[in-house]
């Protein structure tokens, strides 16, 4: 049985980037949403009690798009969460600013990419940043489809480009969404440890997160509606 994480940070820590009616709808609603969903449809399918990773996996092999879309879902908003922290966090440095500097010449070159992938993507979706077999770079995906069932793509951060992500703090101005979350709410932090983790250095991110001590979204911060 699925559980929806709770935030890595309160509801209101990445204001005025996203504001914290964005992350309760966003956590609260949809991604609840998926994780119940996949609940239903994973035991249908006869994959309960597998890691969500298999079932998103098993579900894609099988072509049950219902399942896949809200296994797929529910993995890709736990990641998201990872990928943001509050404004005024480390910038890349270490192993991963050069690996930046190698694949993209730069920091700039790197938003560049990513905010013209991301605007650039017809539609819902994902844009993310990969470590492939040749350094890094930039790719988007449609609806619910993610890393997980591509071969030889590393996922170090991911931006949600659905509408709900955004559309009540920038309506429909997705590329200022993606220059100002890439500026002030990126996890770099995050992006090094999965950067890490595919040359075999820690974990990777696996779901669900581990717990953190620091103050979150726990039930006292959730939306009482
Ligand atoms: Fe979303």
């Amino acid at each position: 049985m699925f559980v929806l994480p709770d935030l890595p940070y309160p509801h209101d820590a990445l204001a005025p980037f996203v504001s914290g009616e964005t992350l309760r709808t966003h956590h609260g609603k949809h991604h609840k949403t998926y994780v119940e969903k996949t609940n239903e449809l994973a035991a249908q399918a006869g994959l309960a009690g597998r890691p969500l990773e298999d079932v998103v996996r098993e579900a894609y092999k099988r072509g049950d798009k219902g399942l896949f879309n809200n296994a797929a879902q529910a993995w890709n908003h736990a990641f998201f969460w990872q990928c943001m922290r509050p404004p005024g966090g480390a910038a890349p440095s270490g192993d991963l600013i050069r690996a930046i500097d190698e694949s993209f010449d730069g920091i700039e070159a790197l938003k560049e990419a990513f905010v013209e992938e991301g605007f650039g993507h017809f539609a819902s979706g994902w844009v993310w940043i990969v470590m492939g077999s040749e350094g890094l770079k930039v790719i988007s995906t449609h609806d619910a489809d993610d890393t997980l069932v591509r071969e030889g793509l590393f996922p170090l951060l991911v931006c949600d480009l659905w509408e709900h992500a955004y559309y009540l703090d920038y309506k429909n101005d997705r590329k200022a969404f993606l220059e100002r979350w890439f500026d002030n709410v990126a996890n770099w932090d995050f992006a090094a440890a999965q950067l890490a983790a595919s040359d075999g250095q820690g974990d990777a991110f696996r779901y669900p997160p581990p717990e953190k001590d620091a103050p979150s979204s726990g039930p006292e911060d959730r939306p009482r509606a």
